[in-house]
């Protein structure tokens, strides 16, 4: 069976100690409230990863990620940090290419792809997300865009190393937006997701791999998106930022 996960993205939220607060009530919220199997990941600013990656050091099923990395693996990037780097504090999961990063920081999928192999040079779990903006799914475009982000960032990768990656369906249009996507809008792209990795990589590879979604995922609207049969998990936005809603969310998988 694949492994869901449920992580929480807080993009460039909560200081050192509101970041520390929000994860010492939820890891013990969601100890107390939650049987279930799905791993969670905690994914603050990079300066929370190693005293986070301590805190959860003694609760099997949580995690810590980071937001993103460099594609260099060291020297003279002023500004960046790397894989080793990461690895180093503890950490086992990265978002890489967020719609943010692709949309603010120009990021692209060739650049993409050397990130994917710096986070599996490190044995670290890339989160790889992809998605369409509104424009492309008014024009019906976007099963090619995300046919292309995740082809050319991950189709070079050996079947092996394709294993260790998740990816995140977050249309763009449903980010932060509160608008969500249908269930069976986001069953109908994870399916078509699984179907081009199974093409790819054979239908045993694609059935093990973990597809979040992602885009105003709230806990009034998680349960009925985790029923859908290609939905593993979820990348959350806002309502990672409160323990309360982060945990509900976490409760709607079974
Ligand atoms: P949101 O963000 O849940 O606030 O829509 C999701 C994301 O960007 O991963």
């Amino acid at each position: 069976m694949r492994k869901k996960i449920i992580a929480g993205n807080w993009k460039m939220n909560k200081n050192l100690e509101e970041g520390l607060a929000l994860v010492s009530e939820a890891s013990n919220m969601i100890k107390d409230e939650y049987n279930g199997n799905a791993k969670i990941v905690f994914i603050p600013p990079f300066i929370h990863l190693n005293a986070i990656a301590k805190m959860l050091e003694s609760y099997p099923n949580q995690f810590v990620g980071a937001q993103n990395c460099s594609n260099h693996e060291s020297g003279a990037y002023t500004g960046e940090i790397s894989t080793t780097m990461i690895k180093s504090c503890g950490v086992n999961y990265v978002v890489i290419g967020h719609s943010e990063r692709r949309q603010y920081f120009n990021e692209h999928n060739q650049w993409l792809a050397q990130k994917i192999d710096a986070c599996l040079k490190h044995q670290l779990s890339p989160i790889y997300c992809c998605g369409e903006t509104l424009e492309e799914r008014e024009a019906n475009k976007h099963f090619e865009v995300i046919e292309k982000q995740i082809g050319e960032a991950l189709f070079h990768l050996h079947a092996d190393a394709m294993l260790q990656v998740v990816v995140a369906y977050e249309p763009v249009w449903a980010i932060g937006t509160g608008k969500t996507a249908s269930t069976a809008q986001a069953q109908e792209v994870h399916a078509f997701i699984r179907g081009i990795i199974a093409n790819k990589y054979g239908k045993e590879v694609a059935d093990q791999i973990t597809i979040q979604y992602g885009g105003s995922v709230k806990p009034e609207n998680a349960a009925e998106l985790f029923s859908a049969p290609d939905i593993d998990g979820a990348l959350i936005g806002g309502a990672a930022l409160q323990s309360r809603s982060f945990t509900d969310i976490v409760k709607a998988m079974e």
